[in-house]
C-alpha cells in the first residue's frame, strides 16, 4: 500500500473537521459566518490554492484536483444543512398557534414613477440626444440669480407677476428654473446647450390651474447664431415627441424682462379639446411654454458679450404638459400623494 502525501492527510482532515462544523451549525447565520470561512474570497479552502509551490511538481496537478473537491463537497454539504434549518425553522412557524397557513395573502403592491418622473426622463432623453446638458441647480436661490441677473431690477413691475417666498436670510425659493441661467453661463463656456428641470414655488392661492409647488424645465441655448425660428423648431419636436399626437399651438408675444422677443406658446387644451374646463381656465387653450431670445443684459450678467453670443431660452410648465398628456384636470393632484390618483399610472 503506497503511503498518502502529507498534503492528501490534511486536505481529507479538513473535509473531516468542516463536516463537522457544519453538522454543529445551528442557525443560518452561523452557517453563513462558517461558509465565509471556509469559502470565502479569504477563506480557507481558496487559501489552500496558493501553497501550490510548495507541492512537488508531480503531484500539483492532483493537489489542485482534490482542493477542488473539496471545495465543491463542502459547498454541497452546506446547502444540505441550509435546507435542513430552513425547513426547522418553517415548521417551527406552523406550530405557532396564531400563524393561520390559510389566510389570504394581501395583494403586493408594486409601485412606479410618478408622472412628473416619467415626463421629466422622456424630456431628459429628447434634449439629451439633441446635445444638451441636464442639469440640477438650487432651489434655494439668491435674489441676485432669480431676480437681478435676469434683468428684473428691484423696482421693475415684474417682480409681482411671481410672488415670492423669502427666507429670513434674504435668500428664496427659486419662482423659476430660469434662477439658473446665468449660473449656466458661468459654469460652461460658450456655445452650449442645456436643460434644468426642477420644482419651483410661488406664493400664491391655490386652485385646479395654480400650485405653490410645480415643476419647470428650462432650456437654454448659448451660440453665435440663434433664431426664432430655431426656437420654435425645437420647441415643436418637444412638444410631439412628449405628446405623442398632433397638437394644435400658437403664438402669442409675451412679456418677460429676460427674453427678447418674448413669446407665450399655447397648447389646445387637452383635457377637453378646446371646450373649455378647470384645467384651462375655461380658455381651451393652455399657456405652456414661454420661451424667447435672451436677452442682452442678461448675456451679460453670465459674462457674455452680446455682440458675440446669442441664446434662446425656454421654460417649459412640466406640470402642466403632465396635465396635458394625461387629461389630469388639477393640477393639485400631481403633488398631492393620493395614492388613488397615483395608482391610474
Ligand atoms: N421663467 C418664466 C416663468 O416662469 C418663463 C420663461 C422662461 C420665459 C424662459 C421666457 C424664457 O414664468
Amino acid at each position: 500500500m503506497s503511503e498518502l502525501p502529507d498534503w492528501q492527510i490534511e486536505i481529507d482532515q479538513a473535509a473531516i473537521r468542516w463536516q463537522a462544523e457544519i453538522d454543529d451549525a445551528a442557525a443560518l447565520e452561523a452557517l453563513r459566518s462558517l461558509e465565509v470561512r471556509a469559502l470565502g474570497k479569504a477563506g480557507e479552502i481558496p487559501g489552500l490554492m496558493k501553497r501550490i509551490p510548495q507541492i512537488p511538481p508531480q503531484d500539483r496537478k492532483a493537489f489542485g484536483q482534490a482542493v477542488n473537491a473539496l471545495q465543491a463537497h463542502v459547498a454541497a454539504t452546506i446547502e444540505a444543512r441550509r435546507q435542513v434549518l430552513v425547513e426547522a425553522l418553517i415548521a417551527a412557524e406552523l406550530q405557532d398557534a396564531t400563524f393561520d397557513p390559510a389566510a389570504v395573502a394581501l395583494p403586493l403592491k408594486l409601485g412606479h414613477p410618478h408622472p412628473l418622473s416619467t415626463v421629466q426622463a422622456d424630456i431628459e432623453a429628447i434634449f439629451t440626444s439633441m446635445g444638451f446638458h441636464v442639469l440640477d441647480y438650487p432651489e434655494i436661490e439668491s435674489e441676485f440669480d432669480n431676480f437681478e441677473a435676469l434683468n428684473i431690477p428691484g423696482w421693475h413691475p415684474a417682480r409681482e407677476m411671481q410672488d415670492t417666498f423669502w427666507l429670513e436670510s434674504g435668500h428664496l425659493l427659486r419662482t423659476h428654473t430660469s434662477a439658473g441661467q446665468v449660473r449656466a453661463m458661468h459654469q460652461f463656456p460658450a456655445p452650449f446647450r442645456a436643460i434644468f428641470p426642477g420644482k419651483v414655488y410661488r406664493y400664491e392661492a391655490t386652485d385646479a390651474s395654480h400650485e405653490h409647488t410645480f415643476h419647470q424645465v428650462e432650456g437654454l441655448m448659448i451660440d453665435r447664431k440663434v433664431s426664432v425660428g430655431h426656437l420654435l423648431d425645437s420647441m415643436r419636436t418637444l412638444l410631439s415627441a412628449i405628446l405623442q399626437r398632433e397638437v394644435e399651438i400658437r403664438l402669442r408675444p409675451g412679456y418677460f424682462p429676460f427674453v427678447e422677443p418674448g413669446f407665450e406658446l399655447d397648447i389646445r387644451c387637452q383635457v377637453c379639446a378646446g371646450d373649455g374646463c378647470s384645467a384651462c381656465k375655461r380658455r381651451g387653450w393652455l399657456e405652456l411654454l414661454p420661451c424667447g431670445l435672451v436677452h442682452p443684459n442678461v448675456l451679460r450678467a453670465g459674462g457674455l458679450d452680446p455682440e458675440e453670443w446669442q441664446g434662446w431660452a425656454f421654460g417649459l410648465g412640466l406640470s402642466r404638459l403632465v396635465m396635458m398628456r394625461y387629461g389630469v384636470p388639477d393640477v393639485r393632484l400631481l403633488m398631492g400623494g393620493d395614492l388613488r390618483f397615483l395608482s391610474q399610472f
